[in-house]
């Protein structure tokens, strides 16, 4: 009888055998907690499509930071849901917006602990729900936007933000808000660029977690799930312009895309972000409601998955709960 001449079987036998020779592994400090904070309401909100993820209060904000700095979670991602929305979106720009005020709280609340993060984009602040202003005529208007995102940029960096992040998918929106953060003498504000954000269907629980009033889509300005060279294109942009991070968005559906955006972003020597969206969280938390999934053992594998396939740190709602697991040795 031939004998297999090779046994991978043998580094699987048991879980310490397994532990030793694992190639990837989660940390908390790779880990960035996304996070809605509200105007207007003086308890938490539920998000029906996200179990488990709230809009906060101002107060409930900083307690949610400071959990996470306990745990040891490597950076917290900040979305406003403002009472008043307009067409320029102006609440952005306001210091006591609830954005800018939401960054002021969690960074009084948690100095240099964790990574304070910003979500730069006016679709929460705009009456139209689009990321940018528009003509006369309705179309997103690109470089409108960018003056107003230049001055945002400013506004977040004043707050407190250490990291903003500009999501809006405008063309040369790093290099405007890189120069008028500059310009403000907020050199030290680092930026993780959006880099390639596609338009998916999977962010529809996120349209209802910041009260979404985009009819229509987004699809002149985000990326075509179709394609994947462009996204090196936008991530050598982004990186021209000044970006610190780049980020591939979403993440499950787009691991292709950031194992290619990880190999570029090596040469280019800068760290890559994945973000697991609202979408891909809110199915694995019905599957599990279900009882089709394990639920634990579904969210350690999807996360896992995406630092295997490139990302150095995972934007995820889970991030709190895995940074417990992490800590608890599960
Ligand atoms: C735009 C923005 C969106 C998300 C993050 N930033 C919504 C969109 O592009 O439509 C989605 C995040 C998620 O679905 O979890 N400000």
């Amino acid at each position: 009888m031939a004998f297999p001449s090779h046994r991978p079987r043998r580094l699987r036998q048991s879980a310490a055998m397994r532990r030793l020779v694992a190639e990837t592994r989660l940390h908390p400090a790779d880990l960035i907690l996304p996070v809605f904070v509200r105007e207007g309401i003086s308890e938490p909100v539920a998000i029906t499509s996200m179990p488990g993820v709230v809009q906060h209060t101002q107060d409930t904000l900083r307690r949610a930071a400071s959990e996470a700095v306990e745990l040891g979670v490597g950076g917290i991602m900040l979305f406003g849901i403002p009472e008043k929305r307009d067409a320029m979106g102006s609440a952005s720009l306001d210091p006591e917006g609830v954005l800018n005020r939401g960054i002021r709280a969690v960074k009084s609340e948690v100095g240099s602990d964790i990574v304070v993060m910003s979500d730069l984009c006016l679709d929460e602040f705009t009456d139209h729900g689009h990321c940018g202003v528009l003509t006369a005529d309705g179309a997103v208007d690109n470089d409108a936007t960018l003056e107003i995102y230049g001055q945002m940029g400013v506004a977040q960096a004043e707050a407190g933000a250490d990291m903003v992040g500009p999501s809006g998918m405008m063309d040369g929106q790093v290099a405007v808000i890189r120069q008028a953060m500059d310009d403000a003498g907020r050199q030290d504000t680092a930026i993780l660029a959006y880099a390639a954000k596609y338009s998916s269907a999977f962010y529809g629980p996120f349209r209802e977690a910041v009260d979404s009033q985009l009819t229509g889509d987004r699809k002149t300005y985000q990326m075509d799930p179709a394609n994947r060279r462009e996204a090196l294109l936008e991530v050598s942009l982004d990186l021209d312009e000044g970006a610190d991070l780049v980020m591939v968005k979403p993440a499950m559906s787009y691991l292709d895309i950031l194992r290619d955006v990880a190999e570029s972003a090596f040469e280019r020597g800068v760290p890559v972000s994945a973000y697991q969206i609202s979408g891909e969280y809110a199915m694995i938390e019905a599957a599990a409601a279900n009882g089709w999934i394990d639920r634990d053992a579904a969210v350690a594998e999807s996360v896992l998955s995406i630092r295997r396939a490139g990302a150095d740190t995972v934007l995820t709602y889970w991030a709190a709960e895995l940074a417990r697991w992490i800590k608890e040795g599960r």
